[in-house]
């Protein structure tokens, strides 16, 4: 197994990059594997690609990219049983197969043993291969997790082993899941926990960061797919984390923020980074074939003091509204992700899918906006009511005292 030891900057700068090219070919492989009960028992989410290298006929190397993965299927995963661990058994294109086991050794689990093996049969993917037939490399990973912790590694993890590189990241996956619940309590990765060790040097004063009350600035975000815009957002965004007792509020600087994302026919992500958030993840999803809301949210916040604040809840519904149109919500808006963490909105519109020709198609307002309209409205019409009646009576009153009009 070899490991690329990367300078932590240059790592930093890998985590952006390996962002940006995220966008461009989304492909998220999730598993959620149940027992006979219907509990779940191994939750993961993650995204992966290989580059493998192979002799041809003519003794020349050839070197083949496998991405994005079609045709997945996840045939084989199981929760395990008194004696095994549970694995993850993925096809995908053809010929393809990866595995992965887990092992609990009690107050910890293990992601054990990856195993990949592809077959150079496939003609098409291994023109004029030497040696034809199924090829397996594995790997002992070893990485261990505190029970009912769910391990988190948002970097680039790359193996290296005879003809093929391994690359992993935006890894989100929990074995021996306690009583069917996904934990939210998450074990980063060494590559995630050292990208924050370099973030005290960034903040300027670590010990006296004033609480902002003023208002966050209002940012204009995008996402781009192809050469067409699929995502836009505007919102300002202040968050709100409770940390040990500690209310932390931070305002997004929208100058200074990264903007990620992807946008699939039924999910579409949006993801923002600076040097205090080493990501803000919103994801999207499609209820009924006909309305969109926010359905998940992950955070991991940089702290004034240098610890690192992270948390995701993915059964949110927030900022709800029919397919083709955006979400408005002009007045401060309080979105809960989590007891500790909240995030208050300013002037936002959002528009997930069906983003056409890169403008916001029309706006479904927050209950909050309506009533700001709706209460002038009423008072306005009852005003102008009161005083139509006023002056008719005036001038009732007037004709009935005076005789002539030009006293008017
Ligand atoms: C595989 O993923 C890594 C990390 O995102 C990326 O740098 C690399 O270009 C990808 N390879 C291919 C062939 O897409
Ligand atoms: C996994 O599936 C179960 C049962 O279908 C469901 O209750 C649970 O919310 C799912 N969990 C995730 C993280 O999707
Ligand atoms: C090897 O063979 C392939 C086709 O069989 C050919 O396209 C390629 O140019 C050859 N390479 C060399 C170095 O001769
Ligand atoms: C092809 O790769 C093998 C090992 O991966 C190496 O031993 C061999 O020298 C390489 N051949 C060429 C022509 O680069
Ligand atoms: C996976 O299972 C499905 C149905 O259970 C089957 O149609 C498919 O062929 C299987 N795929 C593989 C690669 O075994
Ligand atoms: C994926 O499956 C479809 C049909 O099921 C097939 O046409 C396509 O060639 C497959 N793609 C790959 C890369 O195997
Ligand atoms: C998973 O574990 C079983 C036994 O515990 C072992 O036989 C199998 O080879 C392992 N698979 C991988 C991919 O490591
Ligand atoms: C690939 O293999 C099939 C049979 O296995 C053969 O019919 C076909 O001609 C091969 N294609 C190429 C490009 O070599
Ligand atoms: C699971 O349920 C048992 C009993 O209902 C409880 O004692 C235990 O704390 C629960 N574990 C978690 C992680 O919620
Ligand atoms: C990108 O734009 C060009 C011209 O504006 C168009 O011809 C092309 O089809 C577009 N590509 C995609 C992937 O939308
Ligand atoms: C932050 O959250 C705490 C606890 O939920 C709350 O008391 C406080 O008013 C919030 N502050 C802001 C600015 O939203
Ligand atoms: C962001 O940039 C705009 C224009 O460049 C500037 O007016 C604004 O003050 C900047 N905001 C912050 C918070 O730096």
């Amino acid at each position: 197994m070899v490991c690329f030891r990367l300078a932590p900057v240059l790592r930093v700068k890998l985590f952006l990059v390996c962002l940006a090219l995220g966008a461009a070919q989304p492909f998220t492989l999730e598993l959620n594997l149940t027992n006979s009960e219907k509990a779940t028992c191994l939750y993961a989410k993650w995204q992966m690609n290989f580059t493998i290298q192979y002799e041809t006929t003519n003794n020349t190397n050839n070197t083949v990219n496998i991405s994005p993965l079609d045709n997945v299927t996840y045939n084989g995963s199981n929760c395990g049983d008194d004696h095994t661990g549970p694995k993850v058994a993925v096809q995908f294109r053809s010929g393809f197969s990866w595995n992965v086991n887990f092992t609990k050794e009690t107050p910890n689990y293990s992601i054990d043993r990856i195993s990949f093996s592809y077959d150079t049969k496939d003609n098409k993917t291994f023109p004029d291969a030497k040696y034809k037939g199924i090829v397996t490399v594995s790997d002992a990973v070893a990485v261990k997790i505190p029970l009912n912790d769910i391990f988190r590694c948002n970097s680039l993890l790359i193996y290296e082993k005879n003809d093929v590189v391994q690359h992993y990241w935006s890894i989100l996956v929990q074995a021996f899941v306690q009583n069917g619940t996904v934990s939210r309590e998450e074990f980063l990765c060494e590559e995630d926990k050292s990208l924050t060790t370099i973030a005290p040097t960034i903040v300027p004063s670590p010990t006296t960061t004033p609480t902002p009350k003023e208002r966050p600035e209002v940012g204009n975000y995008s996402v781009t797919q192809g050469n067409s815009t699929c995502l836009l957002a505007t919102m300002g965004l202040q968050l709100n984390i409770t940390h040990d007792k500690v209310a932390s509020v931070i305002n997004i600087n929208p100058n200074t923020t990264d903007v990620t994302g992807s946008c699939q026919p039924k999910t579409a992500e949006l993801k923002l980074n600076n040097s205090d958030i080493k990501y803000l993840e919103f994801v999207f999803a499609v209820k009924n074939e006909n309305r969109f809301y926010l359905k998940e949210v992950n955070a991991s916040i940089v702290l004034a003091n240098g610890s690192v604040f992270s948390t995701a809840n993915n059964s949110l519904s927030y900022w709800d509204a029919p397919l083709g149109s955006s979400y408005m919500c002009n007045k401060e808006d309080t979105l809960s992700v989590s007891e500790a963490f909240q995030i208050n909105t300013f002037g936002l519109r959002i528009q997930p899918f069906n983003v056409k020709e890169g403008v916001y198609s029309t706006a479904q307002e927050c209950s909050l906006d309506d009533d700001t309209i709706l209460i002038p409205i009423v008072v306005g019409a009852g005003l102008s009511g009161l005083i139509i009646v006023i002056v008719i009576a005036y001038l009732i009153g007037r004709r009935k005292s005076y005789a002539g009009y030009q006293t008017l």
